[in-house]
C-alpha cells in the first residue's frame, strides 16, 4: 500500500511538473520552408525546419513538439494556439509540415519547438514566425495602374513616377504594402524607400509567373498626411534583353499593383490601393536598361515627391491597366540586395588616356558616385572587366551592352548617384567629365546579387587552389541575381539552362540555394513546351517552339538534374514531387526524338560547348560528337527519373525508367563503344561522361579511366574539355584509381587549365579557356565574358574530395554524411565545411611526415560514414583515445588502406601515425 501510494506520488509530481529541461540541448535557426521569419509568404501547408544545438556526440532527436499560435504572447502562454503538434515521436527535424488549420492571409503565425533525444529534453525554442502574404486573388483590391501618356508606350524612354497621397485617420498598429509590377518597381512612403530588394518583383516566367512582394512598413507611416510613390523601370520585361538586340519581349507597358493595408492601434482597418486616383510624371531618370545603364539628369528630381506636401497639380492622372494574365506569386527565396561595397585599389590613367578606378575585383553591380560641381555638367561612367595588353580598359567583349551610367548634376553641395535599374559586370570603371581629380573615394564599388548566405567555406594550404574557390563564388555572386545566369556584362545575362546544370551542385556547398533553384524551376516548368522541350534559357524570354531555341542536350537536361541535385543536398521531397512530371516530360520528349533505336542523333546544338581548341593548325581539337554527347545525357536523365521515381515511391515509373536507362545504355554501347571495350570517341569528355554516366561496363571502367589520363598526358597536362566535359574528369579520375592525375589535372598552372587565368590576375572565372592568352591576347570579343560560373563547376569535386564532404543519396540532405577526404597534391592541409539544414558539416585535416589529423564535425540528429585516409585502428587515436573506444564511434573496420567508422553525431579529432 505504502509502495503504491509513494509510486502514484512519484507519477503524479512528474506530470505536474516536467523535468527542467536541459540546457545541454538546445533548439534554434528556425525555418520556415527555405527563410527565416518570412513575410508574405503563399505556401499553404509550410514546412518547419530546425537546428539542434548540443555538445554531446551521438544525439539524435527521438521526438518533437511544434506549437504554432497568432499570438506571441499566447504561444509563451500555451494558448490559444492555432495547432499543436503534440508530442511526435519522430527523428525529423527539417522540413516537418505544418498539421493546422487552412491559414488565413495576411497573417503572422508564430511557432516554436521543443525536441527530446531520448535521455534529454530541450525547452521551447525563441519563438519565430511566418506571415502569409494575399492568399486569394479576391484579397487584392488594388487596381492595374501605368503612365497614361504614349510616351512610356515603349521601353527606352524616362522612368515613370506614379504617386498618391492619403490621410491615416488614427493611429497606426501595423501596416503591410503588396507589391508588383511588370517591370521593376521601387516604392517609396513618405520619403522613405521601402526595402532593401533591388529588382523587384524579380523576373519569372512573366506571362505566367509573376511575384508580389510584401513589406512590414508600419514605421514608414503617420497619423495624418502620408504619400505614397513607385518608379517603374523598364528591366527584364521590356528593356533589353537577350543577344537578338530584343527589346519590349515581354510587353510594351510598364504597369505597378500597389496595396497598403493598414491596421489602426484601436482595431480599425484601412486600405490604400493602386487606383484611378493616381497621378504621373517623369523625373531624373531620363533611361534606365539592364545591358544599356542608366541615364540621369539630377536637376529634373522632384524633391519630396513622395511626401504629402508635395504639390502633384502638374502630374497627370495615371491610366488604368489590363491585369496581366500571370498568376501572383509570393517569392520563396532571398530577393536581390546590396551585399558589400568595395574601396578601389587604384586610379589608372591608361594609355589611350582613359581615366579609370580599379577594384580589385571583378563584381556585379556599380558603383556609388560621390561629386559636386557645376549643375549640367555630366559624368560618365563606363564599366569593362578587364584590361588589354597595352592595359586600357577593354570594352569589345561587351557586344551591344553600354554598361555606362551618365549622371548630371544638380549643382551645389556633394551630390551621391547609385543607379536604380540597371547592373554592370565589371572590375574598373572609367569615368569622363569630372570637375576635380578622382580620388579614391570618388567611387565604392556596390556589389548586388541574390542575398543568398552563404554556407560554404573550402581553405588549403594552397594559395592559388584557394584563390580558385573565390573566383567561384564570386562567379556565382556575381550571376546568381535572382536567376542564374551565364554572365553579367555583355548583352546575355540569361538563365541558361546548361551553364545552371553543370554548376548546381557547386552552388549548393557555397550557399544556400534551394529557394533559389525553387523559383527558377518553377520558371523551368512553366516555360517547358508542351511535350516536354525545355527551352535554352529560364526564363525564356526567347520565344521559339520545341526545337528553336529548345531541347539543347546537356541544357535542356537542368529539367532532371537541378531538382534531383536540390534533392539530394537538402532532401526536399515536395520540390522533387513538385517537378517530377516536367522532368519525366523532357526525358520522354528525348525518348522520342531519339526513336526507337535510343541514339539521339538530331540534336544540332552545343555539344561540349567551348571545349578547348587551339589555333594551332596541326591540333585538331577535342571535339565529341553531338550524337555521342546527346545520348549520354539522355541515358544520364532517364537513369535520374527513375532514382527520383523511386525516392517519391513511384515504383512503376522507377521501374520503367530503369529499364529505358539500361535500353539506352545499351544502345550506348553498341553505337559508341568498341567490342573491345574502348569508348569510341577519344576525347576527356567522352570517356568522363561514359565513365560517370555508367555506360561503359564495369570491367571496363579501368582501361577507359586510363586512356582519359593518357589523352591528358598527350595535352601536356592539361583539359581538353567544354561546359559539359568539364565537371566529369576529375570524378572520373578519382573515382576510378587516378586520385594522383586528378589533383595534377587540378592543379596545373600552364594554359589552359583552371589555374591558369590566376595566373593572369582572373578574380572570378572566365567563360573560355583562352579569354586571355598566354600572348596577351583575347579571345574574340562576340563571346568572351570574364565572369561565366560553368567551368567553376569543378568547385564540387575540390569539396567532395579533397574535403571529403559527400553525401548518401539514401539519406539525402546531409541525414547521413560520407566523410572522405582524399589529401594528395602536395598539399598539407584543407579545411572545408558546408551548414547543412541540421547544423555544420565540417573537416579538417593537416598532414606532414609523422601524422594525418583530421577534426570532424556531425551535425546533431545525423550521423556520418568516415573513411580515415590510409589509416589502420592501431595508429589512430581520437582525441587522445583508442579509436575502438571513443564515444560516438558505432562501428569500424578496414577497407584496403583506409579505416571506415560509422559515427554519431558530434566533433571528433583523429590523429593517424604515419
Ligand atoms: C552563353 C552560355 C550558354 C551558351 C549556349 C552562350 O552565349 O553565354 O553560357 O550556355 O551560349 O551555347
Amino acid at each position: 500500500m505504502h509502495a503504491i501510494l509513494l509510486a502514484l506520488a512519484g507519477l503524479l509530481t512528474a506530470t505536474a511538473r516536467p523535468a527542467p529541461a536541459d540546457t545541454s540541448l538546445r533548439v534554434d535557426q528556425l525555418r520556415t520552408e527555405y527563410l527565416s521569419n518570412p513575410i508574405g509568404t503563399d505556401v499553404r501547408r509550410p514546412r518547419l525546419s530546425w537546428r539542434i544545438v548540443t555538445s554531446r556526440r551521438n544525439t539524435v532527436q527521438t521526438a518533437y513538439e511544434i506549437a504554432v499560435s497568432t499570438d506571441s504572447a499566447g504561444l509563451l502562454a500555451g494558448r490559444p494556439l492555432v495547432w499543436s503538434s503534440g508530442r511526435v515521436p519522430s527523428d525529423r527535424s527539417v522540413f516537418v509540415e505544418y498539421g493546422g488549420p487552412a491559414l488565413r492571409s495576411a497573417t503572422r503565425y508564430y511557432w516554436h519547438v521543443r525536441v527530446w533525444d531520448g535521455t534529454r529534453a530541450s525547452a521551447w525554442s525563441t519563438p519565430s514566425w511566418w506571415e502569409t502574404g494575399l492568399l486569394g486573388r479576391s484579397d487584392w483590391t488594388a487596381q492595374w495602374i501605368r503612365p497614361p501618356d504614349a510616351q512610356h508606350d515603349s521601353a527606352g524612354g524616362p522612368a515613370p513616377m506614379l504617386r498618391h497621397a492619403f490621410t491615416l485617420a488614427g493611429r497606426v498598429r501595423s501596416a503591410r504594402l503588396y507589391v508588383t509590377s511588370l517591370g521593376l518597381y521601387a516604392v517609396e512612403l513618405n520619403g522613405h524607400r521601402v526595402g532593401a530588394d533591388a529588382f523587384t518583383p524579380g523576373w519569372t516566367s512573366y506571362g505566367k509567373r509573376l511575384q508580389y512582394q510584401t513589406y512590414d512598413v508600419t514605421g514608414l507611416l503617420a497619423t495624418g498626411s502620408n504619400a505614397i510613390g513607385a518608379t517603374l523601370g523598364d528591366g527584364w520585361y521590356r528593356g533589353h534583353l537577350g543577344f537578338n538586340d530584343g527589346q519590349n519581349l515581354y510587353g510594351r507597358r510598364v504597369a505597378l499593383l500597389l496595396q497598403l493595408d493598414v491596421r489602426y492601434a484601436d482595431g480599425r482597418a484601412e486600405r490604400i490601393v493602386s487606383d484611378g486616383g493616381w497621378k504621373a510624371a517623369t523625373g531624373p531618370i531620363l533611361m534606365s536598361d539592364i545591358y544599356g545603364g542608366e541615364t540621369y539628369d539630377a536637376r529634373q528630381e522632384r524633391a519630396g515627391w513622395s511626401t504629402p506636401r508635395y504639390d502633384d497639380s502638374g502630374w497627370n492622372p495615371v491610366a488604368l491597366a489590363d491585369p496581366p494574365a500571370a498568376v501572383l506569386v509570393a517569392p520563396v527565396a532571398e530577393a536581390v540586395r546590396r551585399t558589400a561595397e568595395i574601396r578601389p585599389i587604384a586610379i589608372l590613367h591608361t594609355p589611350s588616356g582613359q581615366t579609370a578606378f580599379d577594384l580589385g575585383q571583378n563584381i556585379t553591380g556599380w558603383v556609388r558616385l560621390r561629386v559636386s560641381g557645376a549643375a549640367g555638367t555630366t559624368i560618365v561612367l563606363r564599366h569593362g572587366e578587364v584590361l588589354d595588353k597595352d592595359g586600357n580598359v577593354y570594352f569589345g567583349n561587351l557586344r551591344n551592352a553600354a554598361q555606362t551610367d551618365r549622371y548630371t548634376l544638380r549643382g551645389g553641395a556633394e551630390e551621391i548617384y547609385e543607379p536604380h535599374f540597371t547592373y554592370h559586370g565589371f572590375r574598373y570603371v572609367t569615368v569622363e567629365g569630372l570637375p576635380t581629380p578622382p580620388t579614391l573615394e570618388t567611387v565604392t564599388g556596390i556589389v548586388v546579387h541574390s542575398d543568398l548566405p552563404e554556407t560554404g567555406r573550402f581553405v588549403t594550404s594552397d594559395t592559388m587552389l584557394n584563390r580558385l574557390q573565390q573566383n567561384i563564388v564570386w562567379g556565382q555572386r556575381g550571376n546568381f541575381l535572382d536567376v542564374p545566369t551565364d554572365c553579367p556584362q555583355r548583352d546575355e545575362r540569361l538563365g541558361w539552362t546548361g551553364d545552371a546544370q553543370v554548376f548546381a551542385r557547386t552552388a549548393a556547398f557555397n550557399m544556400f540555394v534551394p529557394g533559389f533553384f525553387s523559383k527558377w524551376l518553377a520558371d523551368l516548368a512553366a516555360d517547358q513546351h508542351p511535350g516536354g522541350s525545355v527551352p535554352w534559357v529560364i526564363p525564356n524570354p526567347l520565344g521559339g517552339d520545341s526545337t528553336t531555341f529548345a531541347s539543347a542536350a546537356g541544357w535542356a537536361d537542368a529539367a532532371v538534374v537541378v531538382p534531383w541535385t536540390m534533392y539530394l543536398v537538402y532532401g526536399d521531397q515536395r520540390l522533387l514531387e513538385r517537378q517530377y512530371p516536367s522532368m519525366r516530360a523532357w526525358v520522354d520528349y528525348g525518348a522520342r526524338r531519339a526513336g526507337p533505336g535510343l541514339v539521339w542523333r538530331n540534336n544540332r546544338y552545343f555539344g561540349d560547348w567551348l571545349a578547348w581548341h587551339s589555333d594551332d593548325a596541326s591540333y585538331p581539337g577535342a571535339t565529341t560528337g553531338k550524337d555521342f554527347i546527346a545520348t549520354a545525357y539522355l541515358a544520364h536523365s532517364t537513369d535520374l527519373v527513375a532514382r527520383a521515381a523511386a525516392a517519391l515511391g513511384r515504383t512503376t515509373d522507377a521501374r520503367k525508367y530503369a529499364a529505358r536507362f539500361a535500353a539506352i545504355r545499351d544502345a550506348f554501347q553498341r553505337e559508341f563503344v568498341s567490342p573491345g571495350g574502348r569508348v569510341a570517341e577519344n576525347t576527356q569528355t567522352a570517356y568522363a561522361m561514359a565513365i560517370n554516366f555508367g555506360l561503359v561496363r564495369p570491367a571496363e571502367r579501368a582501361g577507359d579511366t586510363r586512356r582519359l589520363a593518357d589523352d591528358i598526358r598527350v595535352h601536356g597536362g592539361h583539359l581538353s574539355t567544354g561546359f559539359l566535359g568539364t565537371p566529369e574528369v576529375t570524378h572520373a579520375l578519382s573515382n576510378n584509381g587516378h586520385l594522383a592525375d586528378a589533383y595534377r589535372l587540378l592543379l596545373q598552372r600552364g594554359y589552359p587549365s583552371w589555374l591558369y587565368p590566376i595566373t593572369r590576375g582572373a578574380t572570378t572565372m572566365w567563360e573560355r579557356w583562352d579569354g586571355i592568352r598566354p600572348d596577351s591576347s583575347f579571345e574574340e570579343p562576340s563571346m568572351n565574358s570574364f565572369n561565366h560560373y560553368a567551368f567553376g563547376a569543378v568547385g564540387d569535386w575540390m569539396y567532395q574530395v579533397i574535403g571529403g564532404i559527400n553525401l548518401d543519396p539514401s539519406a539525402p540532405g546531409y541525414r547521413h554524411a560520407l566523410i572522405a577526404p582524399r589529401p594528395g597534391g602536395g598539399l598539407t592541409s584543407a579545411s572545408t565545411a558546408i551548414e547543412t539544414l541540421y547544423g555544420t558539416l565540417a573537416t579538417a585535416w593537416t598532414l606532414d611526415s609523422t601524422a594525418y589529423t583530421l577534426d570532424v564535425d556531425v551535425p546533431p540528429n545525423t550521423s556520418a560514414r568516415l573513411t580515415l585516409w590510409d589509416a589502420t585502428a592501431g595508429r589512430t587515436r581520437v582525441s587522445g583515445r583508442p579509436v575502438a573506444r571513443a564515444v560516438g564511434v558505432r562501428s569500424l573496420h578496414q577497407e584496403g588502406n583506409d579505416l571506415v567508422l560509422e559515427v554519431g553525431s558530434g566533433h571528433y579529432a583523429f590523429r593517424v601515425t604515419r
